[in-house]
């Protein structure tokens, strides 16, 4: 039938070639639904077939992310979601109930602390957090009800690196099932799963994405938890939006020479820094894997800096509250990522405006050392 009226035309307008087009790179499916032919159509859907209903549930550009990234971990399957945080949610709540109890790492990354304190423990899951800096106190805590233990493979901002491994033989001895955020290492370092761990999560924002221009998060391993995790993201309306997926799809492309050579160039930062009369201890790993250590270092400065001062004179590395972009950036932990961590903890744990944790970029290392000297210097 003939669209005569302007309001009919001007929704129904559309060059629909896409199939036609041969395009190199994914579109972008920037549509919140999909449409169908007929009642049999529809009914194809939910007979499973392949096909898309609704963006919240399905999206090819999410799949696609998630895809890549189970690829890259190893994972039999992956689900995307609209942040790491919605990631963590989703993947914990894959495993555990109200009654359940969880042992985490006392040193993630605060918002994950934050989840874990405050937010779980008000849905009726206990929650324990502990120093496991060794392996033994962790299993000391393993109680009837505990059915997760949940760790980072690279803390932050210190850089401890998690014995996976230890963690995964207590856990097969008590049926538990182990969850680690991926973020700082990166499967292009580790694959937390082939160390025997069920669930790995991403703040996709980070590395993976590379870019500091999207953010996401990626839950992968288990088919059965990440398709309970997958339920969570719909029921929760946690899901990634196509735009989002598009750009941080993109960005994995990039994700090995990217490690490789941030990598590289942490670690000559890292030397440098060891040699600085101000700095009084550096942080960074001494063997997360052969492909690497990773690319953030962290850097308490002699209480004789003026940190004021030191930021200030960094020039072109700015203060961003984040890692892992393409430029080298620095972050103020106590006043951030670990703002919310309790006076007695922040003691506890060393984190004060002294450090700082610098999420080294692709630049050369030449430059980057010399800017953080020069910072230094300028500052006593
Ligand atoms: C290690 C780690 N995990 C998870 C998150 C949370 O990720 P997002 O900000 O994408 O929700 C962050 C954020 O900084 C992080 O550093």
């Amino acid at each position: 039938m003939k669209q005569s009226s302007f309001f009919t035309k001007v929704v129904h307008h559309k060059a629909d070639q896409s199939a036609a087009l041969h395009s190199k790179a994914t579109p972008i499916y920037q549509t919140s639904a999909f449409t169908f032919k007929d009642l049999d159509d529809l009914e194809k859907y939910y007979e499973g077939d392949t096909s898309y209903l609704y963006s919240r549930e399905r999206n090819p550009n999410p799949e696609e992310l998630a895809d890549g990234v189970a690829l890259l971990e190893e994972a039999e399957a992956g689900v995307s979601a609209a942040s790491g945080m919605a990631a963590i949610f989703a993947g914990i709540l894959s495993v555990v109930k109200p009654g359940d109890h969880i042992i985490a790492a006392e040193d993630v990354y605060g918002g994950t602390h934050n989840l874990l304190t405050n937010e779980l423990p008000a849905l009726g899951v206990e929650v324990t957090m502990t120093s496991f800096h060794d392996p033994e106190s962790v299993k000391g805590e393993v109680r009837t009800n505990t059915k997760l233990i949940y760790s980072e493979s690279v803390t932050n901002p210190f850089l401890r690196v998690e014995d996976i491994k230890g963690l995964v033989q207590i856990a097969e001895k008590n049926e538990l099932k182990v969850m680690i955020d991926n973020t700082f290492a990166t499967p292009y370092i580790l694959q937390p799963l082939n160390d025997g761990a069920d669930l790995v999560v991403h703040s996709a924002t980070k590395y993976l994405g590379g870019h500091s221009d999207a953010t996401a998060g990626v839950l992968v391993g288990e088919r059965e938890l990440v398709d309970k995790a997958r339920k969570k993201i719909v029921s929760l309306g946690s899901n990634l939006s196509p735009f989002e997926a598009w750009l941080t799809y993109r960005g994995t492309k990039t994700l090995g020479i990217r490690m490789e050579k941030q990598s590289g160039n942490a670690k000559a930062l890292s030397e440098a820094m060891k040699k600085h009369a101000n700095v009084e201890k550096v942080f960074y790993p001494e063997y997360v894997s052969d492909a690497g250590n990773g690319a953030i270092v962290t850097v308490a400065l002699t209480k004789d800096v003026d940190m004021n001062t030191f930021y200030r004179a960094l020039g072109w590395i700015k203060i961003v509250p984040s890692l892992a972009g393409v430029e080298t950036t620095v972050s103020v932990p106590s006043r951030t990522s670990h703002r919310t961590l309790s006076p007695e903890d922040k003691e506890r744990f060393g984190i004060d405006d002294h450090v700082v944790r610098v999420s080294v970029g692709i630049e050369s290392a030449e430059d980057i050392i010399a800017q953080l000297e020069q910072s230094i210097e300028a500052s006593k």
